[in-house]
């Protein structure tokens, strides 16, 4: 006999409750919790007839692998996050902020994937099919073999795929989904975490793949991906400045791939480019000469990308001095100023900081600590370090220069953008000869690489 009770969700990270709480316990976020109808089918008192024959467990040497099997979306960046193509029968995750570009992305491998003779099925629960057919005519011309559905029920979408059996299919978006069986409102937690695993069912057991779009909410009135991200096999996170035209879209979950991948992108007018020379497109515009600017050398996934680190040094006015970072770990910021205060005898203390890594990417490695460290140094004494000049390493608290991973590639990639100098840990240049073109200065200490700042 079904009965209806009620329970409470967290919509910021989908705790359940039998209560209403003002704080959750697990993501103590305040007054993210919302009653959700559950529909109880006495299903434990049923014994469970199951069909089929015994599955049998296999050692993984008979398992075969199906290397090609992986399908390219045709987007090169994208296929490098995703480590070399799709897999058929996964389930990938797209999430960002309203307004970033997932439609318009999917929308882009739909039209390469049907290009290169899948079948797709693009099924949207935002937009109307004429809007779709706007959105499209910019980027391009379609072929047929892609199809659009504009349907929010998930009952007959899955209708819909069965008989039509596309090679991949993109839900834009999951909030707007819906599986009559689930009471609750569409974008709810059980009514995302339940339409998932529908979609998931039908990845699997049909070898389909499936792109899912998903929004994100500060507010948490709508149920965040984060609910779905251990469903998923692939989360991919699309970032960058709504106001600049840059898009960056990094892997943070992936079975099937390394994660920390990074694909750059820029929006045109005609949809999404990708951008292979992401340094060139990082230092654009870069003023040479000015004092607190520092080049620097961050590893994303197996790439190196130079990026422009800039620090605004000033008195402050008030007793508390100010400390800003923009791109940069903020605490991080103020470690770096503490160590070089005590280190190396800049009044720091009195002063208000500003650090901001151009081109709006954030990074949180280490080897860039030595090149913030300098920024600020130059910043401070108002003295421009060296333009070609690119500095990597990272900052141990007793003014220590440590040595970093990938020395190589990231003098490489230096070199091969022109750069003259590299400063870069010691330990780590007296591993690397032979590289031409650059000068590499090894340094220890704090102290010793700010003298390259001048006096
Ligand atoms: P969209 O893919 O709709 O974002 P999301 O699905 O993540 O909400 O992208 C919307 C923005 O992209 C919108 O502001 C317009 C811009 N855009 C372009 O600049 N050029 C284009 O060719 C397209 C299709 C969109
Ligand atoms: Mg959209």
């Amino acid at each position: 006999m079904a009965k209806s009770k009620s329970v409470f969700f967290c919509q910021q990270c989908g705790y359940e409750s039998a209560k209403w709480m003002g704080q959750c316990p697990a993501c103590k976020e305040w007054n993210t919790f919302t009653e959700e109808p559950v529909l109880v089918t006495g299903n434990a008192d049923k014994k469970r007839s199951r069909t089929g024959t015994v599955a049998n467990p296999r050692a993984i040497s008979e398992i075969e692998k199906d290397e090609a099997a992986r399908i390219n979306t045709g987007i090169g960046e994208l296929d490098r996050v995703l480590g070399g193509g799709t897999v058929p029968g996964s389930l990938i995750l797209v999430g960002g902020d309203p307004g970033i570009g997932k439609s318009t992305l999917l929308l882009q491998v739909c039209r390469n994937m049907s290009g290169a003779g899948y079948d797709v099925l693009y099924i949207s629960g935002e937009e109307s099919l004429t809007q779709i057919k706007l959105r499209a005519e910019r980027i391009g011309d379609f072929d047929d073999r892609m199809k659009l559905l504009c349907e929010t029920d998930l009952d007959a979408i899955e209708e819909c795929i069965v008989k039509s059996h596309p090679s991949c299919i993109v839900i834009d978006s999951i909030q707007t989904m819906s599986d009559p069986n689930v009471s609750s409102s569409p974008g709810s937690v059980s009514q995302v975490r339940e339409s998932t695993n529908t979609l998931l069912k039908i990845a699997k057991t049909m070898n389909i793949t499936v792109f899912i779009v998903g929004h994100v909410t500060k507010e948490g009135t709508v149920a965040g991906p984060r609910v779905l991200e251990h469903m998923v096999d692939t989360v991919l996170y699309f970032e960058g400045d709504r106001h600049a035209s840059y898009r960056v879209l990094r892997a943070v979950k992936n079975r099937f791939g390394s994660t920390n991948e990074i694909g750059v992108f820029e929006m045109s007018e005609q949809g999404l480019i990708e951008v292979d020379n992401a340094s060139a497109y990082m230092l654009d515009g870069r003023p040479e000469g000015a004092s607190g600017s520092v080049v620097v050398c961050s590893m994303e996934g197996t790439r190196p990308i130079l990026l422009e680190i800039q620090a605004l040094i000033v008195r402050t006015s008030f007793g508390m001095p100010r400390r800003q970072a923009a791109g940069a770990d903020y605490n991080r910021v103020n470690l770096l100023m503490a160590v070089l205060e005590r280190r190396t005898g800049l009044k720091l203390s009195d002063c208000d900081a500003y650090v901001n890594l151009t081109g709006g990417i954030r990074v949180n490695e280490p080897a860039i600590d030595l090149g913030m460290a300098m920024a600020i140094a130059s910043g401070f004494k108002n003295r421009a370090i060296d333009p070609g000049t690119v500095v990597f390493g990272e900052v141990g608290l007793s003014g220590e220069v440590r040595s970093v991973s990938q020395a190589e590639s990231r003098v490489k990639e230096a070199a091969r953008m022109g750069f003259k100098t590299c400063i870069i840990p010691k330990s780590n240049a007296s591993k690397l000869t032979g590289i031409q073109g650059i000068e590499i200065i090894g340094v220890s200490s704090l102290d010793e690489a700010i003298s390259y700042t001048g006096n």
